[in-house]
């Protein structure tokens, strides 16, 4: 038996329960908002499609009533206001931060043994907030942000090679933002052969470059900031705790000395089971990616820093 609660019926959080339920993460999973009849409704409508996707997963949508949460194993929270075309992520943390800090809250008071998952945006920054406010142990507090940056990583990079999405690996660290995510390029691969053999210097370079405006072409062409793969991204990190599946996932972890970091959440390799965050993965990285990492850890540091500016922390 396992529970998962989803906070914030949006497109990303009903994107994330939908695939949660047909996936069969989890036994139980519970989609709750603040907008009256928006969970409900939308958990119906996932409901009706189960004779249609054979799960029996139980799904339940409530307003606001977190008690239908209570025993979660995970909760994952979508909660805020998506960043609408040309606005930061940076601009969104004002109003996040509010919401952020409430509802993890009121979700603590229910679960207070399940891993929190952090995807509401600026997302390194909320993470850092949720950690901090709560007192929870930095292995149940941690944000998804690597996951899907790295999954579009690797979409761009199979369709440069003309290669399967499955065969490519690929990492995407830092922060979780146009200018401050690092798509590790030089430690890419197909199949365990470098991607440097498959193509040249220039075509590779586009790929990290359309990484990492992926978020922001997509918010171009929707109007809205993206739901299928962040929803599925954070599906699939829930997947990797209740499954125990010890997946190296790069993830929004707090660190503490590890890359020469402290006192910060930021997006690096690290091992996801049942207990949240198991082990950060230190792996080697290049002078160059040594300089990006650090600059992406200076950026996330400053939105931190707005956290304090407006009392948030
Ligand atoms: N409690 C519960 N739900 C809330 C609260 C709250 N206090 N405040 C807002 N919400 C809900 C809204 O009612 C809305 O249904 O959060 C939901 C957010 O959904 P969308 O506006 O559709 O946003 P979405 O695209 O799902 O993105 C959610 O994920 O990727 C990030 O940048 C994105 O921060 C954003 C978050």
């Amino acid at each position: 038996m396992s529970k998962v609660t989803v906070i914030g019926a949006g497109n990303v959080g009903a994107t994330c329960a939908n695939v949660l339920a047909m996936r069969k993460v989890a036994s139980e999973v519970v989609l709750i908002d603040i907008k009256e009849g928006l969970s409900e409704g939308k958990m119906l409508d996932i409901y009706q499609t189960s004779t249609l996707c054979g799960f029996d997963t139980a799904v339940k949508g409530v307003t606001n009533d977190y008690a239908a949460t209570a025993g979660s194993d995970v909760v994952v929270i979508t909660s805020g206001v998506p960043r609408k075309p040309g606005m930061t992520r940076e601009e969104l943390i004002g109003v996040n931060a509010g919401i952020v800090k409430t509802v993890m809250g009121e979700a603590m008071k229910h679960s207070p043994g399940a891993v929190f998952v952090i995807v509401s945006n600026p997302m390194d920054t909320m993470t850092y907030l949720a950690l901090k406010s709560s007192g929870l142990p930095a292995a149940r507090v941690f944000g998804m942000g690597g996951q899907l940056d790295s999954s579009r990583f690797r979409c761009y990079l199979a369709k440069a090679l003309g290669a399967s999405m499955n065969d490519i690996d690929g990492m995407v660290i830092g922060g979780h933002g146009d200018t401050t995510m690092i798509p590790l390029i030089d430690k890419a691969a197909w199949n365990g052969v470098p991607v440097a053999q498959f193509a040249p210097k220039e075509t590779l370079q586009k790929v990290v470059a359309d990484t990492m405006v992926g978020g922001a072409t997509l918010t171009g062409l929707l109007g809205t900031s993206a739901w299928y793969a962040p929803g599925a991204a954070a599906a699939s990190v829930v997947e990797a705790i209740i499954g125990d599946q010890k997946k190296l996932i790069p993830s929004c972890v707090a660190l503490n000395g590890e890359y020469g970091q402290k006192d910060i959440c930021i997006g690096v390799p690290a091992v996801i089971g049942r207990g949240g965050v198991e082990r950060i993965v230190e792996i080697e990285l290049t002078a160059d990616e040594k300089a990006k990492f650090e600059a992406s850890a200076d950026a996330v540091r400053k939105t931190n820093a707005v956290l304090k500016e407006i009392g948030a922390l």
